[in-house]
């Protein structure tokens, strides 16, 4: 297949890196400002470059990117809220020009999935979005094969930056502020973590989750969310004491989406350490199906977004 990516941050750039090994071509890349493309291919490092010496930024690169002879639109720009611009316009493009799409991008699958299906019903291209949920781990499709009529609850811990942060609080006895600090320093935490530790990225997760089994009718005003700034470390100490501790936790069924911190037991499966991700999927005839792995970084979303790739039909 042919590449266009929109979005030229670590899943991007590793899209770009990766997609040669996975049998595709990319044809053009562009930053969701248009800073910078190459029509003539893939020039990952003049990208950084561009964005780096701050030329001046315009919407010449999207457009350039959508003039390129490409067959799947990744598009990898940054997450944004409500009505998930710019990224649902760039999908709607796509897919009026009868392209694939493939989404990094939560917004406009949790944000605005039943305008996304219907521009999808209307092109010869299809959306998928495995990316959206869970980085490397194959969340969506694993539901895709089990039918999603046959699930009727996905639950589990999906955010990295969080867990790392609860972990690091238990295992340490430290406080919330000191190891966040930590996270920001290793790169675990972005510079702005206020979606992570907030809950707002793992309800993102769980709303496209509820859309999945529900085929649609939810956005993130739907969801109850709790996040974990206000966890005392020693409501950690006094968890251990009873065997338990604390992680941030997500349900999605078909009527409801909620995320808030709960106790778990310190051995079970819930109580993933460090930044790994799990899920647990509960289906009507066959139990509960689990995955657990990495579920951020360039490479490991990149993963998933060329697996979406290779499911794509020929156009
Ligand atoms: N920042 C997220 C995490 C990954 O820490 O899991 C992107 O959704």
């Amino acid at each position: 297949m042919k590449l266009a990516i929109l979005g030229a941050g670590a899943v991007g750039q590793s899209v770009a890196d990766l997609a040669g090994e996975y049998g595709h071509e990319v044809v053009a890349i562009s930053d969701s400002s248009g800073a910078a493309v190459d029509p003539d291919g893939i020039d990952v490092e003049r990208t950084l470059e561009r964005k780096a010496g701050g030329d001046p930024v315009g919407t010449d690169g999207v457009d350039d990117v959508f003039e390129s002879d490409y067959d799947v639109l990744v598009e990898a720009t940054p997450t944004t809220l409500g009505d998930a611009e710019p990224g649902f316009t760039h999908v709607e493009r796509a897919l009026e020009d009868d392209r694939h799409v493939v989404l990094a991008n939560k917004g406009p699958v949790a944000e605005r999935y039943d305008e996304l299906r219907a521009l999808e019903a209307d092109s010869r291209g299809s959306v998928r979005f495995e990316a959206t949920v869970g980085g490397a781990i194959p969340v969506l499709s694993t539901i895709e094969d089990a039918t999603p009529q046959a699930v009727t609850a996905v639950r589990g811990v999906l955010n990295g930056t969080a867990n790392f942060i609860l972990t690091r609080m238990a295992a340490e006895g430290l406080d919330y502020e000191h190891v966040l600090a930590e996270a920001q320093d290793l790169g675990v935490a972005e510079a702005d973590p206020t979606f992570d530790v907030d809950g707002t990225d793992a309800a993102l997760k769980f709303v496209i989750l509820a859309n999945v089994l529900a085929d649609g009718g939810f956005s993130l005003s739907d969801a109850t969310v709790e996040g974990i700034q206000d966890i005392p470390g020693s409501a950690l100490d006094l968890a251990a004491e009873d065997g338990r501790t604390i992680r941030l936790i997500g349900e999605a069924t078909r009527e409801s989406v909620r995320v808030s911190p709960r106790l778990v037991p310190e051995n079970g499966a819930l109580a993933v350490t460090g930044t790994r991700n799990i899920v647990q999927i509960e289906t009507r005839h066959a139990g509960s199906l689990a995955s657990s792995g990495r579920g951020a970084g360039g490479p490991e979303t990149a993963t998933a977004v060329l697996s979406d790739v290779g499911r794509l039909p020929e156009l």
